[in-house]
């Protein structure tokens, strides 16, 4: 698929989702809109999210009036429209009259209209109708000069387990396993407590009315509900497709909240390959009791990361607070300065846009409380309001020195939703602990705190770009991907892995005969047990003469090939070997045995970092907490210095370099505020 610039004339985008269907009996609102749009220095607007009832209030019967002048309104002022398709929430009408288009729950309740996001992915109807709808979209603005893209639906994600759904299930398995009972039931593991299937029509969608022990139909649900949406979704694109061929399409991707880790709910690395531009909503717990800023600043930037290396090209942030949410159990304001910093972090990740959601307040319903630009009190003089049109100046100009700017990493960290899936669903291990995301969000933090860029990949991704690969506790591993890491470390790779990668197949079957073999030739290493620790149990490892705690897994190991580099120091495996390095052909292959803290981790990344002479884009000494990011261009590069603390921080720069915003030349000794952001600008 081509690649696609997100904006397409060299401006940052600044906006959101703007709902005007809301405020149609308010026109001197509608009005204001467009004056406060200028005074926030906004520019872009995604309309229709959430507007079928206002855009076909009886079956078949449209009106696009307001909606025209909506758009002529964001026209007159120089913005553009990002135009979504309204299938997110669907019209009363349409659950009374045609009930097929309601979702039935695991429990196979049929559900009730109400909420949004709640449509069956294989009503006919409903598919038909979205086509519809999109057509008449298209038709309408698809040549409109403020068009910049389409917003299909928003935030895919849940599930149906409708009659059709399953029907539809059971084709999308026949279609997989060859139309043979066989091949699934030895996929399945079957015979395990008599599931041995023996006619298609006895195979159901996973039910917490029934139990849920078969693991491998568990995996095909979740790979079927990614196949479904994707399938539906691309049954929304057909008409605009066709109709406006050159108008890039995304669609909102998002997080697992409120964890802030990557979403599990389907498998965005397929999905991704389906849209033009990635796109995602961003909801950080800023200022929680339960880490510090920079902590959570790190898992920000892994999140972006993400998002930025599925198609490796900047993304959008289509959807943010300017200050607080109203769905976490706290929900805290943005302290001043925060909203400039965070934001700033987006574009320092690869970001060409800070879209809000919303623009207005509404009055009623849930979301009369969540953050928005427009307050209740209607003014452009309060602190949200002054913050995010400060925020829009300065995104005005740095348009010059950051839209089609890149990303690049030497080290890659594998994200696998399929191994997350999988792990979750075992009964094993710490049924609390197995913390997939968070483990890797730990692994990464130590590259951010260095400001070594690392792209958060999937396993299609292909390795050889990399010098280091890091697969944290990736539990599902093929005989391909196995392959895939014995090529890339015989070529001259690092990699690092940890308890419990490797232990099933893609089947989610256990590997027979202990680990596969381009495993133990990679790593010279053979995991024997891997033992699981009650909350207060510890071990700990001594690693260059100092000993680093233990919590949670510890794997008793097989020497083969590998050097032992620190052993644990109690239980019946005490003395035996918990890190280990092997050397295999080019390259290198490290095993973190057990499930070790921050300090260690720090020492021993720190290490491979300086073996690995990856050197940070801006040569700075500082403390951790500040960031530095680099976006690169030919010959040059613009750096983001962030301060994730609440203290004022004093670096030293070893190079200068010079402010984007003031022109001022940097170097040595550079102050930054509490939460305060330099973008400065070096040559290459
Ligand atoms: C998003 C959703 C928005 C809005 C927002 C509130 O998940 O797409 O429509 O509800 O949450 O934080």
């Amino acid at each position: 698929m081509k690649k696609i610039k997100v904006t397409d004339d060299n401006r940052l985008l600044h906006g959101g989702d703007y709902n005007p269907d809301q405020w149609l009996d308010y026109p001197d609102i509608l009005k204001e809109d467009v004056e406060l749009m200028k005074a926030a220095h906004t520019n872009t607007f995604s309309i229709g999210i959430f507007a079928w009832a206002a855009l076909e209030p009886e079956e078949d019967k449209y009106d696009f009036d307001w909606l025209d002048k909506v758009i002529e309104r964001i026209h007159s002022i120089g913005g553009r429209f990002i135009m979504a398709t309204p299938s997110g929430a669907r019209p009363a009408w349409m659950s009374q009259h045609h009930p097929e288009v309601l979702r039935v729950d695991a429990y196979r309740r049929k559900q009730l209209h109400g909420a949004r996001h709640n449509h069956c992915f294989s009503s006919e109807y409903y598919r038909k109708k979205t086509q519809e709808m999109n057509t008449k979209l298209a038709e309408r603005y698809g040549d409109h000069p403020a068009l910049l893209m389409w917003h299909i639906s928003n935030e895919f994600g849940g599930e149906c387990h409708c009659d059709s759904c399953q029907n539809n299930f059971r084709e999308w398995l026949k279609n997989k396993y060859n139309n043979d009972l066989k091949e699934l039931n030895h996929s399945w593991w079957g015979a395990f407590w008599s599931h041995t299937i023996t006619d298609w029509e006895q195979i159901e969608s996973p039910s917490p009315i029934g139990e849920n022990a078969v693991h491998g139909m568990n995996l095909d649900w979740r790979r079927f509900v990614t196949h479904q949406t994707i399938d539906f979704y691309k049954n929304e694109i057909k008409p605009l497709r066709e109709l406006t061929p050159d108008v890039p399409i995304t669609t909102n991707f998002m997080s697992d909240n409120p964890e802030f880790v990557p979403f599990t709910a389907l498998d965005y690395s397929q999905f991704a390959k389906e849209v033009d531009v990635i796109s995602w909503d961003a909801y950080a717990p800023w200022h929680t009791d339960q880490e510090d800023t920079a902590t959570l600043a790190s898992r920000v930037a892994f999140l972006n990361d993400h998002f930025y290396s599925m198609k490796n090209q900047p993304f959008l942030l289509m959807e943010s607070t300017p200050s607080l949410v109203n769905w976490h159990d706290v929900n805290k304001a943005k302290r001043p300065g925060m909203h400039f910093l965070s934001s700033m972090q987006m574009l320092a990740h690869g970001s060409d846009s800070i879209l809000y959601f919303q623009w207005r307040k509404s009055r009623g319903s849930s979301e009369k409380f969540h953050g928005a630009v427009v307050d209740h009190d209607r003014s452009k003089d309060n602190r949200v309001f002054k913050e995010v049109a400060q925020l829009g100046k300065a995104m005005e100009d740095l348009s010059d020195c950051v839209v089609g700017y890149q990303r690049k990493a030497d080290v890659g960290i594998l994200y696998d939703v399929e191994s997350d899936w999988a792990l979750n669903d075992a009964q094993g291990f710490g049924l609390k602990t197995k913390k997939y995301g968070e483990t890797l969000q730990k692994h990464y933090q130590m590259f951010w705190e260095n400001n070594i860029p690392v792209d958060v990949i999937s396993k299609e991704t292909a390795f050889d770009p990399y010098k280091i690969l890091l697969i944290p506790m990736l539990y599902m591993l093929s005989e391909e991907t196995a392959e895939k890491i014995s090529a890339f470390v015989k070529n001259g790779g690092t990699v690092v892995t940890t308890y419990i990668t490797g232990l099933v197949d893609e089947a989610d079957l256990t590997h027979m005969g202990g680990w596969l073999k381009p495993l133990k030739e990679v790593f010279g290493v053979e995991p024997l047990e891997t033992d699981t620790y009650y909350p207060s149990d510890r071990n700990s490892v001594v690693y260059n003469g100092k000993a680093y705690e233990v919590r949670d897994y510890a794997t008793v190991l097989k020497l083969l090939e590998a050097e032992s580099l620190g052993s644990y120091e109690e239980d019946f495996y005490k003395d035996t070997p918990a890190l280990t390095k092997n050397t295999y052909e080019k390259g290198q292959a490290f095993y973190i045995g057990a499930r070790l803290n921050d300090d260690f981790h720090r020492v021993f990344y720190n290490e491979l970092i300086k073996t690995h002479d990856l050197k940070p884009a801006l040569e700075a000494k500082h403390n951790r907490g500040v960031s530095i990011q680099a976006r690169k261009a030919e010959g040059k590069q613009t750096i983001f210095i962030m301060n994730f603390t609440e203290e004022s921080q004093t670096l030293l720069l070893l190079e200068e370099v010079t402010d984007c915003l003031t022109d001022e030349v940097l170097g040595g000794a550079l102050e930054l505020a509490p939460y305060e952001t330099r973008v400065v600008e070096k040559r290459i």
